[in-house]
C-alpha cells in the first residue's frame, strides 16, 4: 500500500514557470517550421495543455496511446487522433522518462513507419537514475529523484493525475 507523501516536489507555480521557459525555447527552435506536438496519453494531458497554450504561433497536436508492456516490450502504439506525420517535425511530449523503454520504442516506430522529418523529445520529468536505454532528451522540465512521482498528469494506479503540483508516493 502506497500513500501520498506529505511533501511537495514542485509547486504549481514552479511547474508553470518551467513550462513557460520550455515554450519559449521550443517556439524559438521551431520558428518557421510546421511542427506537431505528439502527446503520449494519459500522462501528457496537463503538460501538453499548458505547453501548447504558452507557445506563440501555430502548433498542431497529435495524441497517441502506448499499450502496456509485454515481455519488456510495448505491445502496441495506437494513434488516438488521425494525423499524418510524414515530412513533419515531431516533438514527442512525455510526462516522465524513467527506464527510457517507452521513448526508445516510440522513436524507432515513428522513424520507420511514419516518415517524419525530425523527431525530438520533450519530457516534463527525467529520472536519470532509472535509465536502462540511453534516449535523447531535447527538452526537459525537471530532473527528479528515483521515487514514484505523482501529480500533474502522473498517476499511481490511475489516481492523483489531477493534482496541480508534483509529489510522490511512499510505502
Ligand atoms: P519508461 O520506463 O521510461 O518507459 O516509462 C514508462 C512510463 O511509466 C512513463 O511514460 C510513465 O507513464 C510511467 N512512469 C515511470 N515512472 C513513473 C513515476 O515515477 N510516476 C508515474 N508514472 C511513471
Ligand atoms: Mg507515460
Amino acid at each position: 500500500m502506497m500513500k501520498l507523501a506529505s511533501g511537495i516536489l514542485f509547486t504549481e507555480k514552479q511547474i508553470q514557470q518551467r513550462v513557460l521557459e520550455l515554450a519559449r525555447q521550443i517556439e524559438t527552435d521551431y520558428e518557421g517550421k510546421e511542427f506537431v506536438l505528439c502527446g503520449i496519453l494519459k500522462g501528457c494531458i496537463p503538460f501538453l495543455a499548458d505547453l501548447m497554450r504558452k507557445i506563440r504561433g501555430d502548433v498542431k497536436i497529435a495524441l497517441i496511446e502506448m499499450k502496456s508492456m509485454v515481455d519488456g516490450k510495448h505491445a502496441e502504439i495506437k494513434f488516438t487522433t488521425e494525423m499524418k506525420l510524414d515530412g513533419k517535425d515531431v516533438l514527442v511530449i512525455e510526462d516522465i522518462v524513467d527506464t527510457g523503454i517507452t521513448i526508445d520504442y516510440l522513436i524507432k516506430h515513428l522513424e520507420t513507419e511514419k516518415g517524419t522529418k525530425s523527431i525530438k523529445v520533450c519530457t516534463l520529468l527525467d529520472k536519470p537514475e532509472a535509465r536502462k536505454i540511453d534516449v535523447p532528451i531535447h527538452y526537459r522540465g525537471f530532473a527528479v529523484p528515483n521515487r514514484f512521482i505523482v501529480g500533474y498528469g502522473l498517476d499511481y494506479e490511475e489516481s492523483y493525475r489531477n493534482l496541480p503540483y508534483l509529489t510522490w508516493v511512499e510505502p
